[in-house]
């Protein structure tokens, strides 16, 4: 059942550290992406029939299906983050850092190879996996358990070293992040902790190439900004993002997650904002989304810039999966999975149901708004893709133990 949590931000300054997710190194951001093999901006697609539908001015997807080939978004921040690392080694500056010039010097590198290590739901991994690649370098991915085996062989297909372990997403991470230290890889990792935060920073600013496209895509600045989160990295980039590029006072965050892994709405709900796990365990299909523990960093960010924290049950991703898989006529169709589907999947929701009207209210959502939503992936797991748009089956059963199996 889709519930939310209300936390008053007042939109304040970011600190210092956090500061770094201006359009200016966005710029700087996309300059390095814009220069890697297979590069083209993803289809931002303005779906004016649904708009149409649900009584919004304009309902846009950024669909990420395309990104590299890879079928989702997560590749932006590993290798910004693993071009960074390289290039501190080679002792080149960030502005002079192209991936040509990465190429050449790794040609001429005196300095060994590098092992990166990550542990991943599968899309981040994909996207370390490929960028190692490209960098000729090694890596090694952890997956937790019960990983669809989709995802595996997309990641060992590229070369990778793909280990299944028997971990939840968090228990994954500490392994990745032990096996760095005890063995001198180089972890990769999306999310961040005490004394591990420069990686994930670039990972996140990595992101933002993905939000400056947007904006340029986008007819109108959003006014209503909807986003998944799993740790909160992409979300807490992106609000950041629009937030320094666009006007503030105007735009609305609102942070979508599994009801099955809520731990932003647990957070948001705590009085003091003190970072709340989910301490259950994560039964939901949106894999991407299945995270615990909130990433420390986005948390700093989104507090100060989302105040509205909702969460889905799987129906909703699936309503998502749907409708964007079926368009009205002169609309694209977007081909979009489980945690892609997320957000999309609450707006259809959220612009239909009597249930929610205080809420559309509340956020001032109607004919003037200009909604943005990303699909941060396509069918990463064809197999339960095509068992929630073909058959309307999800794997899990909703909170309520009404859907058995049934998208509903
Ligand atoms: C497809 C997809 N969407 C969204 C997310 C959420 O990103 P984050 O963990 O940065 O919140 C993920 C994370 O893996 C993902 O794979």
């Amino acid at each position: 059942m889709t519930e939310y949590v209300y936390r008053p931000c007042d939109q304040e300054d970011l600190p210092a550290h956090l500061n770094v997710f201006h359009p200016a190194v966005a710029a700087e951001v996309r300059r390095f992406h814009s220069g890697m093999p297979g590069y083209a901006e993803t289809p931002l697609r303005n779906l004016k029939g649904l708009a149409g539908e649900l009584g919004l001015r304009h309902f846009c997807i950024k669909d990420e299906s395309f990104r590299f080939g890879l079928n989702a978004f997560k590749v932006l921040g590993g290798s910004y983050a693993m071009a960074r690392i390289l290039a501190e080694k080679m002792d080149l500056l960030p502005e002079e850092m192209t991936f040509e010039r990465l190429i050449k010097l790794r040609d001429r590198a005196e300095k060994g190879e590098t092992t990166f290590i990550t542990a991943t739901d599968g899309n981040h991994g994909r996207g370390v996996a490929y960028m190692a690649a490209q960098l000729h370098q090694n890596c090694i991915v952890l997956l937790p358990a019960h990983t669809a085996p989709d995802r595996v062989r997309n990641i060992a297909a590229l070369g990778a070293n793909a280990l299944v372990t028997d971990l939840a997403y968090d228990d994954a991470v500490r392994l990745a992040a032990r096996m760095a230290e005890e063995r001198g890889y180089v972890l990769v990792q999306d999310t961040a902790w005490p004394g591990y935060e420069q990686i994930p920073l670039w990972i996140m600013q990595g992101y933002m190439t993905m939000a400056d496209e947007c904006l340029y895509q986008m007819p109108a600045p959003p006014t209503h900004l909807f986003l998944q989160a799993g740790v909160g990295s992409m979300a807490a980039a992106v609000a950041a993002y629009f937030s320094s590029a666009c006007s503030k006072s105007r735009m609305k965050v609102i942070l979508v997650e599994p009801d099955h892994a809520d731990c932003f709405a647990r957070t948001a709900h705590s009085p003091d904002g003190s970072i709340c796990r989910y301490p259950g365990e994560m039964n939901s299909m949106m894999a991407g989304l299945c995270c615990g523990e909130p990433c420390p960093l986005a948390w700093e960010i989104l507090r100060r810039r989302a105040a509205h924290y909702v969460t889905i049950s799987d129906a909703t991703a699936a309503l998502g999966m749907r409708v964007l898989g079926n368009p009205l006529s002169g609309d694209h169709r977007i081909v979009s999975g489980e945690s892609g589907a997320s957000s999309a999947g609450f707006v259809i929701e959220l612009m239909r149901s009597p249930e929610l009207a205080a809420l559309r209210e509340e956020l001032r959502i109607g004919k003037d708004s200009s909604v943005l939503c990303i699909s941060t992936e396509g069918d990463t797991d064809r197999e339960n893709y095509r068992a929630v748009v073909w058959e309307g089956r999800c794997p899990y059963p909703d909170k309520s133990g009404r859907n058995d199996g049934v998208c509903i």
